[in-house]
């Protein structure tokens, strides 16, 4: 099929045989390593620091030069292009995006098309374009510089400039290593609705196991010298971890990581009475009344969420305007059920306020769901009741 029947423009990459030893060093720190990364795939390698996983990525991009073996990019042996025009067709992007500090915003992410020759209209347009692609308001930031970025930002610049010149190939090595846990998983969160539309092959590399299970297609576990203890799906390494060395990886919880397997989109979500502050207070109550409950939420008139107001708030009340308790942590529809736990967790609540698009409204999320969701997985994955994978640590001794 061709790209425009598929809506893949990433292309397959093949490692043969592939093994770097760096002189001075008695072992190679990658070894003979064979995997094929299929097109339009996000790839993950993941595995302990120091086994190979920078080694094996900069080859891809010929950053390092393999001591052997041959790797092949969309049908083409990358060992035998010119090294230069074989990056250009490679975005790549490091922690704190990598940017060259001394260079605004617009100058970073136009390094590619600039090399590649662009005319300077086109090069504008596309620095643009891009900056919005990453949530980043071009005007107010193309002519900043690094230093005044935020990590989270400088990371959105970072892949902003990797994707700059269209490459069909992304390698990822642990970009958001560098950002708090929250800005992480909107990064994430980013990443996965950009690869949505893009469909480029993305070869990501990290330490963190639930990093890799919520964003790999498919996932690489590595040991030392990058041998692939096993490579498969998340769910089916979650499922079956090959051998103890992956059972220890994946880690205690097991069960639990089956939440970031699925988003909180793909769930159903419960619902509320919601209103806007210009609304009247007894058309809230009347709401309330008609279904029983004890809370609802305001709303702005972008239906975002602004604060839940309870019965008894409303019985003082005469306007909506300044009634109820501001709504904390909101979770994404993109979110994992494992992040949307870790929120409800952290807010020491039972429900959470779920929003889509442009940050409006589109449900709540509850404890119950989640232990709901969890023990189905359990049931579809033991039909018998005796789950006898590792990782299942609520099962008792037998
Ligand atoms: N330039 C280098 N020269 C010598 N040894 C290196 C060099 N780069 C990495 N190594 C060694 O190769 C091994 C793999 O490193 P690396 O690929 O960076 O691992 P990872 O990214 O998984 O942490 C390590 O033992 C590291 O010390
Ligand atoms: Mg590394």
């Amino acid at each position: 099929m061709t790209e425009s029947e598929t809506g893949v423009s990433g292309v397959e990459i093949v490692l043969d045989s592939v093994t770097k030893h760096y002189s001075a060093q008695p072992d190679p720190a990658v070894d003979n390593v064979s995997l094929t990364i299929p097109a339009g795939e996000i790839v993950v390698l993941v595995g302990p620091s120091g086994c190979g996983k920078t080694t094996t990525l900069r080859m891809i991009n010929r950053l390092i030069e393999p001591s052997s073996g041959t790797i092949t990019i969309g049908g083409q042996d990358a060992l035998s292009v010119n090294p230069d025009r074989l990056r250009r067709g490679i975005g790549y992007s490091i922690q704190q995006g990598g940017l060259f500090p001394h260079l605004t915003v617009a100058k970073n992410v136009a390094t590619v098309p600039g090399l590649m020759g662009w005319d300077r209209k086109r090069v504008a347009e596309r620095v643009d374009e891009m900056l919005d692609l990453v949530g980043l308001d071009p005007t107010s930031f193309r002519n900043r510089y690094p230093r005044q970025l935020s990590g989270g930002q400088q990371q959105r610049v970072g892949v902003a400039r990797a994707l700059a010149a269209d490459p069909p190939v992304l390698l990822m090595d642990e970009p958001f290593g560098a950002v708090d846990p929250i800005t992480r998983g909107l990064l994430q969160d980013e990443l996965l609705r950009l690869q949505a539309e893009l469909r480029k092959t993305i070869v990501f590399v990290t330490h963190d196991f639930n990093e890799a299970v919520k964003l790999g297609d498919r996932i690489a576990v590595l040991g030392k010298g990058s041998s692939i203890l096993q490579y498969d799906t998340p769910a089916a390494i979650l499922a079956d971890p090959a051998d103890d060395t992956v059972a220890g990886f994946v880690g205690a919880g097991a069960a639990l990581k089956q939440l970031t397997l699925t988003r909180v989109e793909d769930v159903t979500l419960g619902d509320c009475p919601t209103v806007t502050e210009s609304d009247r207070v007894g058309s809230l109550r009347t709401a309330l009344a008609e279904r029983d409950q004890a809370w609802g939420l305001i709303v702005d008139e972008q239906r975002r969420p602004l604060r839940w107001v309870t019965l008894p708030q409303l019985a003082q009340a005469t306007t909506l305007r300044e009634v109820g308790t501001p709504v904390g942590q909101v979770i994404s529809l993109r979110s994992t059920l494992q992040e949307a736990l870790e929120a409800l967790l952290a807010e020491s609540t039972a429900n959470a306020v779920v929003t889509g698009r442009r940050g409006a409204y589109a449900g709540l999320i509850t404890i119950d769901t989640l232990v709901s969701h969890l023990s189905q997985i359990r049931t579809a994955h033991s039909p018998t009741g005796a789950d006898a994978h590792a990782g299942d640590e609520a099962a008792g001794p037998a």
